[in-house]
């Protein structure tokens, strides 16, 4: 069946999609989540579990979501509506529309977080960290500041908004090809700087030694959470620049290189992390403090110190916003298309909605009791935590394993090869692909749907 096109924008090629898609992958997920993640969960048994399913998890739904993507050319719920009419499925997209805006209503709280840390970095406020307990004020002091909190991440939602209404390669692919090598580039050399410090080996140890006494399912279920989360999966992102990727170019060649650069980055910020924190004698199980706490004090101890965390603080904040502009694309996509929307109407008004339900979550990290969990909470978690546990880990899981079926059941895999290898480059293993996406990914992910409900441990 083929479907009508519309008039709603293309990547201007392959190295177009491969940054922006990259630049959605990339984020906090990445250089904040993966090395506390790691830390906690035994480093380098961690980081091998992680390497496993990205391959054979990861990019087999990656390459599931943009042929959809490709095939329809549209938004997640007018992708399912195109291949699908009068069936339920559209309401997978719905749910993935749902979800890039519940995940966009926390993520930008931590990504307004890490400009304020740029700014204190900056401004030099940031020297007084010298030990964890002052380190520790500083963190609190932003995060429970209402204030702060809530005009930083309205900044973070600004720019996003700015770069979204652009279109897709006027805005979001322009932006990226800027953002995307200026983020290698101080990685690269924050990679150098931490790898070389006295006492590094032990921190590259950690990373790559894997410690098979610490496996257990609570690691396994991490590191298969942690790619879902990382790749940006399981809510359609991968549908929605899919659709933007013209027909001449070689799709798995550019969906595999998305999952490659996001593994390497993810190991690059490892490789900055640990370093610096064994060649300061800190601990790796630092949890989600770990970028923000620790890591102060450790560049306050080291020469050139000032300079080292701007780039680190500027670097998470160029990874969360290509991020944040995926997510708020796959949203603006939907009323783009489907409502008839303008792009520049579709941008101010769900960035501003997404800034109205942002606020409980800046207010929960201890501004105010009753949205901070606890005793004194209305609920045991803070409204943060409540909307990563619900959008990130349950909505994300229930969309893969939903996308899987999809293509593996209803639409069938030739069809979806079909949409892969459109530009006439095969897709390499596809009988491999199919057995992946048709039962190995669906009863995977299930299994981790079951463990986050059975064991209420979310990541
Ligand atoms: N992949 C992003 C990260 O690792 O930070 C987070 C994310 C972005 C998840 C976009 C889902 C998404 F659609």
């Amino acid at each position: 069946m083929s479907v009508p096109s519309l008039d709603r924008g293309q990547w201007s090629g392959k190295l177009g999609f491969i940054l922006a898609a990259a630049g959605s992958a990339i984020g906090l997920g990445n250089i904040w989540r993966f090395p506390y993640t790691a830390g906690e969960n035994g480093g380098g048994a961690f980081v091998l579990i992680y390497l496993v399913f990205v391959a054979l998890i990861g990019v087999p739904v990656l390459l599931a979501e943009l042929a959809i993507g490709r095939k329809t050319q549209r938004n997640p719920v007018g992708a399912f509506k195109a291949l699908v009419p009068a069936s339920w499925w559209p309401l997978v997209g719905g749910l993935g529309v749902l979800t890039g805006f519940g995940i966009l209503a926390f993520y930008s709280v931590v990504a307004g977080w890490t400009l304020g840390y740029l700014f204190m970095a900056v401004t030099g406020a940031l020297h007084e960290a010298t030990t964890a307990d002052v380190s520790g004020t500083i963190f609190t002091g932003l995060v429970a500041d209402p204030l702060w909190a809530i005009v930083l991440s309205g900044l973070f939602l600004v720019l996003t908004i700015v770069i979204v209404r652009g279109g897709v390669s006027g805005g979001i692919e322009r932006a990226t090809k800027i953002l995307m090598p200026l983020l290698f580039l101080i990685l690269l050399a924050l990679a150098v700087r931490a790898t070389t410090l006295p006492g590094a080996v032990e921190g590259i140890a950690y990373l790559f030694k894997p410690d098979f006494s610490r496996i257990d399912a609570g690691v396994v279920m991490a590191a298969l959470g942690q790619a879902l989360f990382s790749l940006s999966l399981g809510m359609g992102a991968m549908i929605t620049y899919g659709s933007y990727l013209p027909e001449r170019e070689n799709m798995p060649f550019a969906g595999v290189s998305v999952a490659i650069f996001d593994t390497l980055i993810a190991v690059l910020a490892g490789l900055i992390i640990f370093p610096a924190l064994f060649a300061a004698g800190g601990d790796p199980s630092g949890g989600p403090g770990l970028v923000f706490i620790v890591l102060p004090t450790i560049f306050n101890a080291l020469p050139g110190g000032t300079v080292v965390a701007i780039a680190f603080y500027a670097l998470l904040a160029i990874a969360a916003l290509t991020s944040t502009i995926s997510l708020l694309e796959v949203v603006v996509s939907y009323f783009v298309d489907e409502r008839g929307w303008s792009r520049e109407k579709a941008a101010w008004l769900i960035g501003g909605l997404c800034f109205v339900l942002a606020v409980p979550s800046a207010l929960s990290q201890g501004a105010v009791a009753a949205l901070s969990g606890g005793d004194e909470g209305l609920i045991a978690w803070d409204f943060l935590t409540l909307n990563n546990n619900v959008w990130g880990n349950y909505s994300l899981s229930i969309g893969a394993i939903l996308i899987c079926i999809f293509v593996g059941w209803k639409w069938g895999l030739p069809n979806a090869i079909a949409s892969l290898e459109a530009s006439g480059d095969r897709l390499p293993a596809a009988g491999a692909w199919g057995v992946l996406v048709k039962y190995v990914c669906p009863v995977v992910i299930l299994i981790l749907l079951i463990f986050i409900v059975a064991t209420g441990t979310y990541f």
